[in-house]
């Protein structure tokens, strides 16, 4: 051999090892089981006609859980921010006006993104923890009358869920795209794309669809396909360009990056099981967990930060009381029970807990857990 390998960074590791957590964060979730066998299965190739099949099924699927009929429905490769970055790469052309709705983390996010696309970029801002009214905007859209309006429908940070009512509509009147960021609620929540009005929508894999992360399924509706259709500029960002995906995710399966093949067959069986239970089912047993967190924390004298009517039911802020520190409280779940929950962050660091109750841990045994695990630690 020419030269001598360097072993100095072959450490002697053990075998893979991990923790088995509950995770009762704001995300990833526990995946169902049934959909990490499904990531065991053996790879095929990403033109092999059975994985073709399987497309068309993720994609229809898809169509069911976002409530549309858009063809342009897929799963971006990536996690949730990577259909964020897919949404505004393809949808905004430098100097577009691009308001973004902004109570909470992810709509920062949203604004950051759109500027480095080069958007003309306005906000409208509520203090963390509150929501949008129609008034509101309103008021917004006729000050910048933009190409976009971009906000969250779940917003993690703060678990304000922003309610929807007439958004669509008004976007209409303004011919601005309403863009909605629904990673934390798909599934879980009720979403309906089209008779929403919404154009672009996009969401994550890891929370109420009961997958691991790393795949995060988008919608463009028709007004959307044409302004992506009209650009005179290519999308900035190749890998994410959706003129380029939908040839492999069309007709032509042309290919452009090889599809992450066990994760599709995940996030198909994630999608079949929530098929199987229906929509409607799943919102509502999402409701329902969420109602007995609320009533069992109430027991312990927690409460969440926000009022009950604008409650995200798949993320809960619960307010750290006075003379608890919410990180300890948070290193011994996880520590001595096994239990993930997060922080607050921004301006509710060290304020409030995150409690996630999505998809598969959407459950009673799971709050059951958390409550009691809780009841032990504040009470010594
Ligand atoms: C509302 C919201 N939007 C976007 C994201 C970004 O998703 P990811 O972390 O999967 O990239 C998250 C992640 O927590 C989220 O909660």
């Amino acid at each position: 051999m020419q030269f001598e390998i360097d072993n100095s960074h072959r450490l002697q590791f053990q075998p893979l090892d991990l923790p088995q957590r509950l995770l009762l964060g704001p995300g990833p979730s526990n995946p169902h089981p049934r959909v990490l066998s499904a990531i065991g299965e053996g790879v095929v190739g990403h033109l092999d006609p059975a994985f073709i099949a399987l497309m068309s099924e993720v994609q229809e699927l898809l169509r069911y859980v976002f409530q549309t009929n858009n063809e342009l429905t897929i799963p971006v490769s990536g996690t949730g921010s990577a259909a964020m970055e897919a949404s505004i790469a393809n949808l905004v052309e430098p100097g577009d006006v691009v308001l973004i709705a902004i109570n909470g983390y992810f709509g920062e996010r949203l604004a950051e993104m759109a500027g480095r696309y080069r958007a003309d970029v306005r906000t409208i801002q509520k203090p963390w923890g509150e929501f949008f009214s129609l008034d509101d905007l309103s008021r917004a859209l006729e000050q910048h009358k933009p190409r976009i309006l971009g906000l969250v429908h779940g917003e993690t940070s703060t678990g304000i869920c922003q309610p929807m009512d007439g958004i669509g509509n008004l976007c209409r009147e303004y011919n601005s795209l309403l863009l909605v960021d629904t990673v934390a609620s798909l599934g879980g929540v009720p979403f309906f794309t089209d008779k929403w009005g919404a154009d672009i929508v996009y969401s994550g894999s890891q929370k109420c669809l009961s997958c691991p992360p790393g795949l995060a399924p988008i919608t463009l509706g028709p007004r959307a396909v044409e302004k992506l259709q009209g650009r005179k500029t290519k999308v900035a960002n190749w890998y994410l360009d959706l003129t380029l995906l939908t040839k492999y995710w069309g007709s032509e399966r042309t290919y452009h990056h090889t599809a992450p093949i066990n994760m599709i067959y995940a996030l198909r069986e994630a999608l079949f099981i929530l098929a199987e239970e229906g929509l409607e089912a799943s919102w509502n047993r999402h409701r329902q967990t969420a109602e007995y967190l609320w009533d069992g924390l109430a027991e312990i004298d927690l409460t969440p930060l926000v009022p009950y009517d604008h409650r995200l039911v798949s993320l809960t802020t619960v307010q750290v009381p006075q003379g608890l520190n919410a990180k300890e409280v948070s290193n011994r779940l996880l520590k001595e029970y096994n239990i993930e929950v997060a922080g607050g962050f921004g301006p509710l660091a060290g304020q409030v807990w995150r409690v996630g109750l999505m998809g598969y841990n959407s459950r009673i045994e799971c709050v059951d857990q958390l409550l009691a695990a809780l009841k032990a630690i504040t009470s010594n």
